[in-house]
């Protein structure tokens, strides 16, 4: 049912208006209160059609918001209000950790929560979209990319990218009521992720078993959330860039899940269908891309410039114009912009409002998300230590990760200066970041570890090395940090790596060297506050892997939910020649999915499976875990299946579902997992989704490696 008022408005509008609602423009178009700058000039962009366009993206001010709005609101004839986007990605200006490390939480509340959050700082900087939720299944590191998904597991990803949504949206939805949160917009549609190689913008070539598998639940989880918005990808799929791939659109997105909302291009994917070679030039570009389904136009001059001519030449597609437009115009009624275009933004005060539960907030998340991988005796630190803190990310602010470009980088805290608030023994040497490091730092930093008891080396990669556009053929440390950590372990064996990462690395050559591992990704503004307190055990570390993290580049893609073979590597056929491994490297990965260590341990005991409904296909799961010894832990339990036969061949190994428990010292807790045989449903050659009659073998555990069987069931 259409709005009526929307469509009063849109029976007002003449084609340049319409066409003009359906263009995203960059502030800087405004910048001279309408005159032709730079870029209008360059996309030979009248004044008139500034004043018609639908939508601006990357503000970095409240202020910059209201004055655009303001001189368009003066100047435009229908006085439609500008609706602004922007990538609100983990954190506004307070940062949360990259969602990658969100993800290592596995914990639905804890993201909701910091989504929430995000909106309000970024609703009083006058945003009304965020660009967020990355949707994208993943399982090859090289993609620099991964820093910003829910890493490799479809289900969870699922569970964390409508958290996301809720936080972003508030669950009710509201948004015209509810000025601090904000419209979500969930990317890129689909199958960025598989990019070849793991190089960035590169062909993409797909099943559509494994898009209806893997790479679709995310985004109807999204959707089914209330996602207002979808971004499609840059890549191809089926040998169309999904840009202007009308199946995609049209028959996934719109009719098999559904999505009622506003459809938008990436950055100048438009105009880059030249670039791809699927047009000929920006008319063709603007008629494929909106034959396709693309509503509206990211940053390029194609929309604008012909899409009226487009339309004029083929009067059929008016229906599909006003339906774009509708969806826009829907958007800002949804965010109540008709009522009140500054929503909620007031000329007295145009700032942000940090508040310091906002950013013990991300403390909090940076606590949760850091994952210990290796600990021999080593951590917490205590006390009469003499402690060396070395290496380029000892001292280092750039903790936030790729995509926090309003956070400031002197509000964070770092690694040293959260280590010197707990009254240690701690000496400092730091490097500066981005550069190699010299013969000359080494030899200082192998002397001071001679001295100490303890050294923790901070390493990692600077923020310019993973997100958007850096993709790695290497994923070993760069700029020499390896070789710190073997010549350091050459001088004192009391190693405690300490990383700084947006991406799984390779580990395999320093692992041994090291005692510790402590991956504390990028850990946003309170990080250094964070990882001293689970440096020192004021915290217990109960991030859990959500990507596996590989022993070499050349097992990439890689997950724990690989397909059966015909030919897969058991314990008993390990030398054999034929069989589906590598000659040189291991299968499985360093660190698997679902991996992480805490400071305390406990055992999992008596397992049992009941059938309690027939009728409805419910089964309960219970599990012990016992603690032995004097301290709580808190830990993960992850329950794992496999369906044992099946029309499509199927992982290994997937998740089903996981849960955080804190068993206190010297006692026990009763786990009950309740699971319905539609969990089990997957994905048959006809694309549907069902379940068949068959075993299912169940597992539990703390990783996707060592989860043990408990039993099969027959669904
Ligand atoms: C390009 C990126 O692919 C996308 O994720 C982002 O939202 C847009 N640029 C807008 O900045």
């Amino acid at each position: 049912m259409k709005d009526k008022h929307l469509v009063e408005l849109l029976k007002e509008m003449t084609l340049a208006e319409k066409v003009g609602q359906l263009v995203q423009l960059t502030p800087d178009f405004f910048a001279q209160g309408g005159e032709i700058t730079g870029p209008m000039q360059q996309w030979q962009m009248s004044e008139a059609q500034s004043y018609q366009i639908g939508s601006v993206l990357g503000t970095h001010t409240a202020e910059q918001v209201y004055t655009i709005q303001k001189q368009y609101l003066e100047k435009s004839r229908l006085k439609i209000p500008l609706v602004f986007m922007a990538d609100v990605i983990h954190g506004y200006e307070t940062i949360f950790p990259i969602p990658l490390a969100m993800a290592a939480s596995f914990d639905e509340h804890l993201i909701e929560k910091a989504a929430k959050l995000a909106a309000k700082e970024a609703a009083e900087a006058g945003i009304h979209v965020t660009f967020s939720p990355m949707a994208d299944y993943v399982k090859d590191a090289r993609w620099g990319r991964v820093l910003e998904s829910n890493g490799e597991d479809p289900t969870l990803s699922s569970v964390l990218t409508a958290a996301y949504v809720r936080g972003y949206q508030g669950a009710t939805n509201n948004l015209n009521k509810d000025k601090k949160r904000i419209a979500a917009c969930v990317k890129h549609f689909v199958g960025y992720g598989a990019a070849e190689g793991g190089r960035d913008y590169n062909t993409v070539d797909l099943s559509d078993l494994e898009i209806y598998q893997n790479y679709l639940p995310a985004f109807k989880a999204a959707i089914d959330a209330g996602a207002a918005l979808v971004m499609t990808s840059f890549n191809t799929v089926r040998g169309i860039p999904a840009t202007a791939n009308q199946p995609l659109i049209q028959d996934v997105l719109r009719k098999k899940l559904g999505f009622e909302g506003l459809v938008i291009s990436d950055w100048a994917a438009v105009a880059e269908l030249i670039a791809h070679r699927v047009a000929a030039d920006g008319e063709e570009a603007a008629k494929k891309a909106f034959h396709a389904g693309i509503e509206m136009d990211m940053m390029s001059d194609c929309y604008m410039n012909s899409l009226a001519q487009i339309i004029t030449a083929a009067p059929e597609l008016q229906q599909q114009l006003d339906q774009a437009v509708y969806h826009v115009l829907k958007l800002k009624d949804r965010l109540g912009l008709f009522d009140d275009p500054y929503r909620g933004l007031n000329e007295a005060d145009l700032s942000v409002h940090l508040d310091t539960d906002t950013r013990l907030s991300t403390r909090e998340a940076a606590e949760k998300t850091a994952v210990l991988l290796k600990n021999e005796d080593i951590l917490p630190l205590s006390k009469n230590q003499k402690i060396a803190l070395i290496g380029p990310k000892a001292d280092s602010k750039d903790i936030f990760g790729a995509w926090s470009w309003i956070g400031k980088q002197e509000d964070a805290v770092s690694l040293k200066e959260g280590l010197s608030e707990k009254h240690l023994d701690l000496s400092v040497l730091s490097y500066a970041e981005e550069e190699v490091l010299s013969d000359h730092y080494i030899e200082e930093a192998c002397k001071l570890a001679e001295q100490s008891d303890v050294v923790l080396l901070a390493v990692g990669e600077s923020s310019e090395e993973s997100g958007e556009a850096a993709s790695l053929t290497k994923l070993t440390l760069s700029r020499r940090q390896d070789v710190l950590v073997q010549e350091i372990a050459k001088h004192n064996p009391n190693v405690v790596l300490i990383l700084f990462n947006g991406r799984p690395l390779v580990l395999s050559d320093i692992e041994e060297s090291c005692k510790a591992i402590l991956i504390g990704w990028f850990p946003g503004s309170e990080g250094g506050h964070a990882l001293a307190n689970l440096l020192t055990g004021t915290v217990e570390p109960q991030g859990r892997l959500p990507m596996s993290f590989p022993r070499s580049v050349g097992q990439l893609p890689l997950t724990y939910g690989q397909l059966s073979t015909g030919r897969p590597k058991t314990p008993d056929n390990q030398d054999q020649k034929y069989i589906s491994r590598y000659m040189d490297e291991e299968n499985d990965a360093l660190y698997p999915f679902g991996f992480g260590l805490g400071y305390g341990s406990c055992e999992i005991e008596q397992t049992t499976i009941t059938h309690i409904s027939e009728e409805e296909g419910l089964y309960e799961v219970n599990a012990r875990l016992i603690n032995h010894t004097e301290k709580a832990h808190r830990t993960l339990l992850q329950l794992y299946s496999q369906d044992l036969v099946t029309e499509v061949a199927r992982p290994i190994r997937e998740l089903k579902q996981w849960r955080k428990v804190l068993v206190p010292a010297k006692s026990s807790i009763d786990i009950t997992f309740n699971i319905s045989e539609t969990q089990f449903a997957y994905v048959h050659s006809d694309l549907l989704l069902k379940n068949d009659p068959g075993k299912i073998a169940l597992y539990i555990g703390f990783d996707s490696k060592q989860a043990d069987k408990i039993g099969e069931i027959a669904i």
